[in-house]
């Protein structure tokens, strides 16, 4: 499984100063020592965090695999499509959201997802659609002929109840048969912590597990290099007991 992390709230402290430190572009590379697989960075509409410029160096010095999560605003698919970052992650976006609150309704954007998506992998970029683990919206992914879908996560990160836990995992893991039947690669995120990837990890055989505001925050304490190794250590532990 790979960690891809995303490094917007580096961005959201230097923004709080409109200054140049700390770059997400030097978080980007910190990360990466620490062993991240895919370095994630959303350039919103707004510019709240990152910054055009981040994204722009981030493609020339990010040497594993860069992500870009984004809406599907004509102006970020324009820089999307200039800048070509191996993959790109569209997801709804609100002005006034903190962050990310639900999937993209695939299901009623159909038409316009279908050329979003055909622009994109003409381009030679993976699309990821970030979306909630329903049915319908799977079988809608496939049909706008994504290559893989980003399971919405927070619903199990929310969870305060076991069973409300024990069920979340049940849907992610009924959404991931569906995707993985139906041929669309599986990755997962949001709201996902040190305290409850352990879980996930166990429960879930996806390709790709996308991990921001936790790892940045622990961070500030520790490092990111350091935050990074010790979120990989847990992932590959938790894989260990999968296999037992
Ligand atoms: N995946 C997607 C599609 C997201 O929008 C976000 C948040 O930017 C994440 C993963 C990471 O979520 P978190 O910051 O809660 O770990």
């Amino acid at each position: 499984m790979k960690l891809g992390v995303n490094i917007d709230h580096v961005a959201t402290v230097r923004q709080a100063r409109k200054t140049f430190e700390p770059d997400p572009v030097t978080a980007a590379a910190f990360a990466t020592l620490g062993g991240a697989d895919i370095i994630t960075v959303h350039l919103r509409e707004d510019r709240r965090h990152i910054q055009d410029r981040d994204v722009q160096l981030l493609k020339e010095t990010v040497f594993t695999k860069l992500n870009l999560e984004m809406s599907i605003a004509p102006e970020i698919i324009d820089i999307a499509l200039k800048i070509k970052p191996e993959q790109v992650t569209l997801v709804p976006e609100k002005r006034h959201e903190v962050t990310t609150e639900g999937g993209l309704d695939v299901v009623s954007q159909k038409k316009t997802l279908l050329e979003t998506v055909k622009r994109f992998t003409d381009s030679g970029i993976t699309v990821s659609l970030f979306i909630d683990p329903e049915e319908g919206q799977i079988a809608a992914a496939k049909g706008v002929r994504a290559q893989c879908v980003e399971l919405h996560t927070g619903n199990y990160a929310n969870a305060r109840e076991d069973d409300t836990r024990y069920r979340m995992i049940e849907k992610l893991q009924s959404g991931l048969k569906v995707a993985g039947k139906s041929g669309l690669r599986v990755n997962a995120g949001h709201g996902i912590t040190y305290h409850n990837v352990g879980l996930l990890v166990e429960s879930l055989d996806i390709e790709e597990l996308h991990i921001g505001h936790s790892i940045v925050s622990r961070s500030v304490f520790v490092g990111m290099q350091q935050a990074v190794s010790e979120m990989k250590e847990l992932i590959f532990r938790h894989s260990l007991v999968k296999r037992c």
